[in-house]
């Protein structure tokens, strides 16, 4: 169903034409959510823009637009106040109508898109032989959640894991390997190298201090590049190690992502290289190839170019990015490309997108878009790092949260003298830990910088999974309680709000469509955690305040109705941000 602020809109832009003759379309304030519910619930500001160009006052405007206004089947007699706010009240009987549509509808009232897009997601995206660190979990986190909206939506999202396996990182490891496991090269097994971040550092360590070791590795990326047999088999190893380790916190997480590394767009760079050139666009600077930028200059105020083959004739991390959009835009077909990675490489992106639309690469019709997200801190507010000092592994870190999961559960059991299975406990506290970690992620605004703390993703009130959590089972035991089930619901049966907090709940449950609109567009999803929690707070005062199991029919079913819109909303939204709920914690 279209959203409530969607109908609203355009009623006004009928109402404009009817009053005005023009058509008035993107007005800025058109109809927007009340600022103040004592108000109403939806508000426009769009007497107050138009005055000018109009040439009357905002009030004698607002009062032209009520009276073209045809919206009595939503909402009540508008009302203007102030110089010309005009304030809206949706209708009860509008709202028992659309509760009852909503109880039908499988998807929630959130429509398709249509058409549908093909969407690319660039996320996770760790280097072989090198830590997965937080930054990595964050973007794995926030591409995963964006991916399942942007699927629920209908469109077709294509998941793809930019790993970094190529580079001149593997003359280094294959050099090492060679020193170190002779044998591994010619034999066709696969090798167990134990832990490679210390294999990395123990071969960055040879590198830095031996020069004969140094021009091996040299040797051994143009060996590589040449397609040297043993070469290619040291790479495919070294690979196959860091994707076994990966491919462990993916299951942890729930993760799906196809793997299309750098190494993928190797033979493309060449290419990319001689499409520049012909367009005008390379400039050699000592030595090395590169075009030049607008609006990007150095501290002396020069401007800045960037390189797309250094001066040793390699390609760089921005030449692979270049032919991966080529590839992306013309081999995928996508009209939306959306790399998730830290603040940190906006600069990157912005440049490569100049120099992707000047080369023809990126035609108009496609969107790219940089969803940056800031650093992750540990509560010294310094980087996330290990009580010694270390960076921490992600899966310590993972492992970690359950077991502080499974601390609190135990304590509540205890004190609530409940007994649980070893079964329950391990699945609870498994999925809470898991929910904790996503959650406390993504109901940040991804663009500020964010405080890792277990105590505060775990704690039980609050914008935080736990508390999401405990709204849905506490639904759900409502049903075991009073014996009901929510699938055998009279699909008839009236829906009656008479009750304030009936009405204000029912308002938060015809909102799911309009938050996943927003965070399609905006690529936010804190503003599904928000309307989550806003969701859970308006249930809990819902219960409070009306009795379900003690009331008689019909409301008895109407409210029940609502405990159950409200669970499914809860499941849906929060399988949205890649969370499972449990039915008992
Ligand atoms: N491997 C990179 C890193 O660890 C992230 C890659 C992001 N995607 C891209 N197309 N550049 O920082």
């Amino acid at each position: 169903m279209i959203s409530i602020i969607e109908q609203l809109k355009q009623r006004f832009t009928q109402a404009l034409k009817i009053a005005f003759e023009q058509d008035f379309t993107e007005i800025e304030g058109l109809v927007v959510p009340a600022t103040n519910p004592k108000f109403g619930d939806y508000q426009s500001n769009v007497a107050l823009s138009l005055a000018k160009p109009l040439k009357q006052s905002p009030r004698a405007i607002a009062e032209q637009l009520v009276k073209a206004l045809e919206i009595s089947d939503l909402c009540e007699p508008p009302q203007i106040a102030g110089p010309g706010f005009i304030n809206f009240t949706l209708k009860r009987s509008y709202l028992e109508n659309q509760i009852s549509i909503l109880q039908k509808d499988p998807r929630l009232g959130v429509e398709k898109a249509a058409p549908p897009q093909k969407i690319v997601i660039d996320f996770s995206s760790p280097n072989i032989a090198k830590e997965m660190h937080v930054g990595h979990l964050r973007s794995t986190i926030l591409g995963d959640c964006l991916a399942r909206i942007l699927e629920f939506r209908g469109h077709e999202v294509l998941r793809l894991n930019h790993v970094g396996d190529w580079g001149t990182q593997f003359g280094m490891l294959i050099a090492y390997l060679r020193e170190v496991y002779p044998d591994a090269l010619t034999t066709a097994n696969a090798l167990d190298l134990g832990d490679l971040v210390s294999f990395y550092k123990k071969a960055k360590i040879r590198f830095d201090e031996d020069e004969t070791f140094k021009e091996e590795a040299r040797q051994e990326v143009v060996k590589l590049q040449a397609g040297a047999n043993d070469s290619g088999h040291a790479w495919q190893l070294l690979c196959e190690q860091s994707r076994r380790e990966f491919q462990g916190i993916y299951d942890i997480l729930d993760i799906k992502l196809v793997e299309r590394g750098e190494s993928f767009y190797n033979p493309m760079l060449s290419g990319i290289l001689t499409q520049l050139d012909e367009q005008g666009l390379l400039t050699e600077d000592q030595g090395a190839k590169c075009v030049f930028l607008e609006g990007f200059t150095n501290k002396e105020g020069e401007p800045l170019p960037l390189i797309v083959q250094k001066s040793d004739g390699g390609y760089n991390y921005a030449t692979t990015d270049l032919a991966a959009l080529k590839y992306r835009v013309e081999q995928d077909q996508a009209t939306r490309i959306i790399y998730v990675t830290d603040a940190g490489q906006a600069n990157h992106f912005a440049q490569v997108f100049q120099v992707a639309k000047k080369a023809g690469i990126l035609p108009e019709n496609v969107e790219v878009v940089h969803v940056a997200f800031g650093i992750v801190k540990g509560e010294d507010g310094k980087k996330l790092k290990t009580r010694s000092g270390e960076t921490i592994k992600l899966k310590d870190l993972i492992d970690e949260a359950i077991a502080h999961a499974r601390r609190d559960l135990e304590t509540r059991l205890s004190s609530d003298e409940r007994t649980e299975s070893q079964e329950f406990i391990n699945h609870v506290a498994q999925g809470v830990g898991i929910s904790a970690i996503k959650y406390a992620d993504l109901s940040q605004n991804r663009v500020s910088d964010y405080i890792f703390s277990y105590d505060k993703m775990l704690a039980l009130q609050g914008n935080t999974a736990p508390y999401m959590l405990y709204a849905y089972a506490r639904v759900q035991s409502i049903s075991r309680e009073g014996n009901i089930d929510f699938n055998q619901l009279d699909e008839g049966a009236s829906v009656l709000l008479t009750e304030e907090a009936e009405l204000v709940l029912s308002k938060c449950l015809l909102q799911l469509t309009e938050v996943i609109q927003d965070v399609e567009r905006d690529l936010l999803p804190n503003r599904l955690c928000e309307y989550l929690y806003e969701l859970s707070k308006k249930f809990n005062k819902f219960y409070e305040t009306c009795p379900v199991l003690k009331s008689e029919d019909p409301i008895k079913t109407s409210r029940l109705i609502l405990c159950d819109l409200t669970a499914k909303t809860l499941k849906l939204g929060l399988f949205l941000l890649g969370i499972s709920v449990l039915e008992r914690m």
